[in-house]
């Protein structure tokens, strides 16, 4: 078989040989517990994450004491969702509130929020624009304005979708929310690194995203969590040895926190560059597809709008072509996703195409590409390549046994 093509950057990223280089002293000769600062060999990787935090917190417009570091988006996302939960109900004394997210939220938010309701709380899932709308799978903000109430003490909007890449518009939503004195949560597991963000700017409460997203290791992420009057707005949901300001106990782990500042480095520094290529790369894989394929249709925002859409995410239907049965077509040979591979432990049609109106068959005909810093042009013009081959070897097929 020919040299794999990796287009699931959205699933998870290559580890950026720079980020690895800055990794390899901790987890070799620095391999102190940043909690044991009675002998050098801690206090060199307690500076090593004073330096990380330092870098991280910069790159973000906050404070380092708001940084909490954590083993990914997913914990974040809980320790953000549940943890602000359990500090409303303890520190207002009162009943479960209500909470407002959105219907295309990755599981990671959907699934605390489930939980959080079998204690009580009031969710509510606002719906996002259509395929048909130039805003496709953006949310409705008058939707989410009515939807606030007097009892709302949360609302959590991811900031770019894992799926069709919306990006969503949070300084607005964040307007709405300070003037009603409610939290603001996203989960940014694929913004961050892929669009400029300045957290204190657009004045986001909490913020959660993971290292392996942004040419970091897995295994690594941070919740955001700013201050108000002096105190993160959140109560703890692990226990043990206090750590990080009793938020969230457990040994830190500093190789994956010096990466993760590495690839924040480098993301920053690379950004604007990355953008466009990324932008244009995806828009040549685009135009092939659609040139080389009849009933290519895109799912999700226009492209080409840097501001509502990811640069290096697509996601299309091939008419009549099963999505699965597309992507084991091509041998392996590109590896791409259908739907959210995050969720793949559970195999279920996509719960983001849905929202955006599209019927079974459309959502089962669709694939994700996720186009990433080491995507280069021949892989883009071999996967049009491979793809316009299977989709005829395969549409051949079903027109054979009639289906
Ligand atoms: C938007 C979004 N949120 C959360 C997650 C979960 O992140 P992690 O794998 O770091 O737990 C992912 C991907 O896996 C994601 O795409």
């Amino acid at each position: 078989m020919s040299e794999r093509i990796y287009l699931d950057n959205q699933s998870t990223t290559r580890v950026d040989p720079r980020v690895i280089e800055a990794m390899l002293p901790y987890l070799s000769e620095h391999y102190g517990n940043a909690g044991s600062i009675t002998h050098p060999f801690g206090t060199e990787a307690a500076e090593a994450v004073e330096r990380a935090t330092a870098t991280i917190s910069g790159l973000l417009g906050v404070q380092a004491n708001e940084i909490v570091f954590t083993s990914g988006a997913t914990e974040s996302n809980n320790l953000a969702l549940l943890g602000a939960a359990a500090y409303h109900t303890r520190r207002r004394k009162k009943e479960a509130g209500h909470i407002v997210s959105v219907a295309t939220e990755h599981r990671a938010v959907l699934d605390p929020l489930a939980e959080l309701a079998k204690d009580g709380w009031k969710v509510t899932l606002v719906p996002v624009a259509g395929q048909a709308s130039p805003d496709a799978g953006r949310i409705d903000i008058a939707a989410l304005e009515a939807a606030l109430r007097d009892e709302t003490s949360l609302v959590s909007v991811m900031l770019a979708n894992n799926e069709i890449g919306v990006i969503q518009p949070l300084e607005q939503i964040a307007g709405l929310c300070k003037s009603r004195n409610i939290l603001l949560h996203t989960d940014a597991a694929q913004a961050v690194g892929k669009m400029p963000l300045d957290i204190k700017m657009l004045g986001i409460d909490l913020v959660s995203f993971s290292g392996h997203k942004l040419y970091g290791p897995r295994g690594v992420g941070v919740l955001v969590t700013r201050r108000q009057r002096g105190k993160a707005p959140i109560t703890a949901q692990l226990f043990g040895g206090r750590h990080q300001r009793g938020l969230r106990s457990g040994t830190l782990n500093v190789p994956g926190i010096v990466g993760l500042a590495r690839a924040m480095e480098l993301a920053n520094e690379e950004l604007s560059t990355e953008t466009s290529r990324l932008d244009r790369l995806r828009n040549r894989l685009f135009g092939g597809l659609q040139e080389q394929i009849e009933g290519v249709v895109l799912n999700g925002p226009p492209l080409g709008d840097p501001s509502m859409r990811l640069a290096g995410n697509l996601n299309v239907q091939f008419r009549y072509v099963d999505g699965e049965s597309l992507m084991l077509s091509t041998g392996g040979q590109v590896a791409l996703s259908a739907g959210s591979a995050c969720t793949a432990a559970e195999p279920a049609p996509s719960h983001v195409l849905k929202a955006l109106g599209l019927n079974d068959d459309a959502v089962r005909s669709s694939l994700r590409f996720g186009l990433g810093r080491f995507t280069t042009e021949s892989e883009i013009d071999a996967t049009i390549k491979i793809l316009a081959e299977s989709v005829k070897r395969l549409r051949a097929m079903s027109s054979m046994t009639g289906q």
